[in-house]
């Protein structure tokens, strides 16, 4: 069997790629990463495509110094709207959160109603309709998409049990609930923290954890570290050191990760795209 022992490199608007970067290490304990979070830009899920597609840009090249053999584009927002910027501009294989959950959702559902939720640009950009009619063999799944804005202000305030959170919950999720989904998409890095209080509001329906799918997705496409004893490093860099990243990072990752290093990526040398 062959080794690679290039570390593997993974972006997010901020912290909520935390998430993703859980489950990656969970099923790839041996494995060195490079985290990188934009928390000077953070939120992409209201900007346009152009912009997030630059910033993506940025991130993958920061990831590329590292000499990663990977790059997971944890983001939903970044996903849905600079993957395939990413993928012709880089020679190094890159993946997002989004095909691997929508795979997911079309094997779960049984009645044929898919529920996605996720950020203003990720909803409109349709990439999950898009990315979920791929895989449907036989009849098109009803796919019910909602945005919900207030849920990334309420995780990262730490709301993740509150009546507060509860009632809007209740309140994006009521198509749904008419609809009869049997399959909730969490098409946001922040949205599995709230996955309590969803399933709550959804109890008959699946929910579908993009980061979880997109873990599998990496482990079959990279070349495994050489086997250790030792178990891999993660390195987290950040573009601007904000309270929220500390105080939150280790709920969302479920263990401690330090403090992470401030890093400058949007130099002008970085807005060309890189091979
Ligand atoms: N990481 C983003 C996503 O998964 C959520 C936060 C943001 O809007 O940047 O879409």
């Amino acid at each position: 069997m062959n080794f690679d022992n290039r570390p593997i490199g993974v972006f997010d608007s901020g912290i909520g790629g935390l998430t993703v970067l859980k489950h990656l290490v969970a099923l790839m304990p041996q494995e060195h990463f490079i985290y990188l979070g934009d928390t000077a830009r953070v939120p992409y899920g209201n900007k346009s495509a152009e912009t997030v597609q630059l910033y993506s840009r940025q991130c993958a090249a920061f990831l590329r110094e590292h000499d990663v053999k990977l790059i997971v584009v944890a983001c939903n927002t970044a996903s849905a709207l600079a993957l395939e910027d990413l993928r012709q501009s880089q020679s190094i294989p890159v993946i997002g959160v989004i095909d691997p959950a929508a795979r997911s959702a079309v094997a779960s559902t049984r009645n044929g109603h898919i529920g996605v939720i996720g950020t203003r640009a990720t909803i409109t950009s349709r990439a999950y309709e898009h990315s979920i009619m791929q895989h449907v063999q036989g009849t098109a799944p009803k796919i019910h998409s909602v945005t919900c804005p207030l849920f990334v202000p309420l995780v990262e305030e730490g709301w993740l049990h509150s009546d507060a959170t509860t009632f809007i919950a209740r309140e994006y999720l009521r198509t749904l609930v008419d609809a009869h989904i049997d399959t909730l998409v969490l098409g946001c890095t922040h949205y599995p923290m709230l996955a309590p209080v969803l399933s709550t509001i959804v109890p008959d329906a699946e929910l579908i954890d993009c980061g979880q799918c997109a873990a599998s997705e990496a482990q079959s496409l990279v070349k495994p570290c050489t086997p250790t004893d030792q178990h891999g490093t993660i390195h987290a860099y950040v573009t601007d050191q904000t309270p929220a990243f500390t105080a939150l990072a280790e709920s969302f990752l479920g263990f401690p990760i330090g403090i992470p290093e401030r890093v400058v990526i949007d130099g002008p040398d970085e807005r060309k795209a890189t091979s």
